[in-house]
């Protein structure tokens, strides 16, 4: 049933702040729809709606020293304000660094901007994200991960190579987000105070607490800029639907088939295996319909989607074809796609959830925040009125929660710990947080990283030890690091190199739908009864015998792109083993030693059989089970260790290696004697 407009609560402007209010675009000078691969790049540029706004923009920005920037998805904040600040001479002293909390934008916007100025990517423009550094002495504008600027300040805490931090997408609160904005805000601070040239930060966002921000950031001013927003005409379902994937498809083709004209869908789902589904249902029941209506593209649009494929949903349908875009919360506010009338709200997300009591963290789909449901209407009013069909109801949304509850209150806090330990900040409790972590996982953070020997106690302080800071040393989480480090005691570096890297890169495997049985068939040289992870390493091994061969991995349903991807990781890392002088060595046929060494690794994350054929996990006797996609799925093993826990139907384990009781114990006596009921077989 249709339902009156209710648009999002009125923007609070605060006192004094300064608000750009950018005249309508005239008639004809809105982006074209379709095909604007013939306006040149710079006069697509001047069509901004922040062009008109840029030369009082610039003179504010020049004198603050904190500014706030309010904009619009798609108003041009992050592509045009660092180019409007170093045309403008702002900073030269030094680079503009734009953050961002996504690696796949932090490289297409600074590809997109390397080409706005007319250079090759990585000269006056480049990108930093983890594993992949595209700049040269050259760069002024330098586009990075959040992570990324918080593991330079590790060696440079006042973060003197730059004059300007640009801290992009700041309502995305993740964890690297949040600590840098403490990072950034001290080093601006001792920049002050030993006289050193200033540090500019810049926080902008399409939405967010403006007050909360304002405030932390010292009282600083707020731009806002009014970009193009057109009405939205918002549905609500009017029962709770138990199948929202059911409930987006019938949706989808409702639109499609009642809907005249060949505007464009965008559907918000949670992840990559829902929308690949998704996309292959539509596809098969576009192929069915009648000779009325149009034709269709569906298009899927995830983090993990190589970047050339990402690039498809910029690309306009041929005319009078529909696109249907299936993408997760990336598209709420980090990638602007033209054209899209209507959008469809599963309502869901895939994020991280915590438990402190058990330590452990999930990943799980829940619902979205108000703010989120807000943005994602969004989407669908950039160009001309729009439609937002929410596949829930109005009470449901009347219960969501107002904003998305930043991600360092519901994730394992022991890898942050260990970065602002590492930063010279012992003190966590006391850091600078915008919103501070729970001291239950705080304590618990520590207890991890206790066990894992990164931290110690003395005199009632947590000190980082030894063990700890060569741990700090790898962009990775503390348990791969620590593994990394103990496998020269097991005379397995070079393998454990590897499944470290094949573990830090998205899925090597290639699972084409349709195509089961020639999978299975294809995978069945490579599958080790030891697990998941030898399996993946003898995968690895087998494309490393090739020589990287692209036939090959064609063949075994091996994604070669990211294959070399895993490459490249392999290579940074084994860099920074060999400035820690480890030893690097392989195993060979042992793959035993393997495996006890990912048992001392990663024995917080074990499981134990139980009599009725269910597991339990060793330290929080939380009910856990075998991901169906685990090559141990039948086997059942008395104990595994496991990188991950999913959390949809029940909670499952992913990645799991088959490890003795023995190891588990070497690994950690005194825990698992005191909490655990382990005995020596
Ligand atoms: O940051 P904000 O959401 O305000 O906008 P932006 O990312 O600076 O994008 C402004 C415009 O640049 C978009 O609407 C696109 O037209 C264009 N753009 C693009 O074509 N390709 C990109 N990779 C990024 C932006
Ligand atoms: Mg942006």
């Amino acid at each position: 049933m249709p339902h009156d407009p209710d648009l999002p609560p009125a923007k609070k402007f605060k006192p004094g702040s300064v608000f750009f209010r950018l005249e309508k675009n005239k008639p004809g000078m809105l982006l074209p729809r379709k095909g604007n691969v013939t306006t040149p790049i710079d006069v697509q540029r001047k069509q901004l709606p922040i062009y008109q706004a840029r030369t009082r923009l610039v003179n504010e920005l020049r004198q603050l020293h904190n500014a706030i920037v309010i904009g619009e998805t798609g108003s041009g904040k992050t592509t045009q304000i660092p180019q409007y600040l170093f045309e403008a001479g702002i900073g030269r002293q030094g680079l503009i660094a734009i953050t961002q909390p996504r690696r796949v934008a932090a490289i297409s916007l600074a590809a997109r901007v390397s080409e706005e100025k007319r250079t090759q990517l990585g000269k006056l423009v480049g990108y930093t994200v983890r594993f992949e550094d595209v700049t040269s002495p050259e760069t002024k504008l330098k586009f990075m991960t959040d992570g990324m600027l918080l593991r330079e300040a590790i060696g440079d805490p006042m973060l003197l190579r730059y004059t300007v931090v640009v801290l992009d997408e700041a309502h995305e609160r993740t964890v690297h987000t949040d600590v840098l904005f403490g990072v950034v805000k001290s080093a601006q601070r001792r920049r002050r105070e030993l006289n050193k040239i200033p540090l500019k930060v810049i926080v902008m966002s399409a939405t967010m607490d403006v007050d909360l921000f304002s405030e932390y950031f010292n009282k600083s001013p707020v731009l806002y800029l009014e970009g193009r927003q057109h009405p939205i005409q918002i549905y609500y379902t009017k029962q709770p639907q138990s199948d929202y994937v059911q409930a987006a498809l019938v949706s989808v083709f409702q639109i499609h088939q009642e809907a005249p004209q060949s505007h464009d869908i965008l559907v918000f789902m949670t992840g990559q295996e829902e929308i690949e589904a998704l996309a292959r249902t539509c596809r098969d029941i576009a192929k069915h319909l009648p000779d009325s209506c149009g034709p269709m593209v569906v298009i899927p649009l995830y983090a993990s989607l190589p970047p050339a494929q990402q690039l498809r949903v910029f690309q306009p349908a041929p005319k009078g074809c529909r696109k249907v875009i299936l993408a997760t919360n990336i598209a709420e506010t980090s990638v602007t796609i033209s054209g899209i009338k209507y959008v469809i709200d599963t309502g869901m997300v895939k994020a991280k959830r915590f438990n402190p009591d058990s330590g452990l963290e999930v990943l799980a789909v829940q619902r979205v925040s108000k703010a989120q449901a807000w943005q994602r209407a969004g989407r669908a009013g950039r160009e001309d009125a729009g439609f937002c069909y929410r596949l829930y109801t109005e009470q449901e949304f009347d219960n969501l929660i107002p904003t998305t509850v930043p991600e360092i209150q519901r994730c394992n806090l022991a890898g942050v710990m260990l970065q602002l330990m590492a930063l010279g900040i012992p003190d966590v409790m006391n850091f600078d947080f915008m919103s501070k972590p729970s001291p239950e996982a705080v304590r618990s953070a520590v207890e991890h990283l206790e066990l894992l020997g990164a931290v110690e106690r003395k005199d009632g302080q947590v000190l980082l030890t030894a063990l700890g800071k060569r741990m700090a040393s790898f962009p990775l989480e503390p348990r791969y690091a620590k593994t990394i480090l103990l496998s020269p005691d097991f005379s397995c570096s070079e393998e454990i190199l590897s499944i470290v890297s094949l573990l830090s890169v998205d899925t090597v495997l290639f699972n084409p739908l349709g195509r089961r049985d020639e999978i299975l068939a294809a995978r069945k040289k490579f599958t080790s009864s030891e697990g998941d992870h030898m399996t993946l390493l003898n995968i690895y091994r087998a494309f490393k015998k090739v020589g990287g061969n692209k036939e090959w991995c064609r063949e075994n349903f091996v994604n070669s792109r990211n294959m070399g991807l895993v490459k490249d990781v392999q290579a940074q890392l084994r860099e920074i083993c060999l400035k820690l002088n480890l030893k690097l060595e392989s195993c060979g046929a042992d793959t035993g030693s393997v495996r006890r060494c990912l048992a001392h690794g990663m024995f917080i994350n074990a499981a134990e059989l139980q009599p009725d054929g269910s597991y339990l996990a060793l330290d929080t006797h939380q009910a856990v089970a075998i991901h169906p996609s685990s090559v141990l799925f039948q086997a059942k093993p008395a104990y595994v260790v496991f990188n991950e826990l999913l959390h949809t139907s029940r909670c499952y384990m992913r990645d799991l290696c088959l490890v003795d009781a023995d190891w588990l114990l070497d690994a950690a006596p005194e825990y698992f004697g005191r909490k655990l009921h382990l005995t020596r077989s």
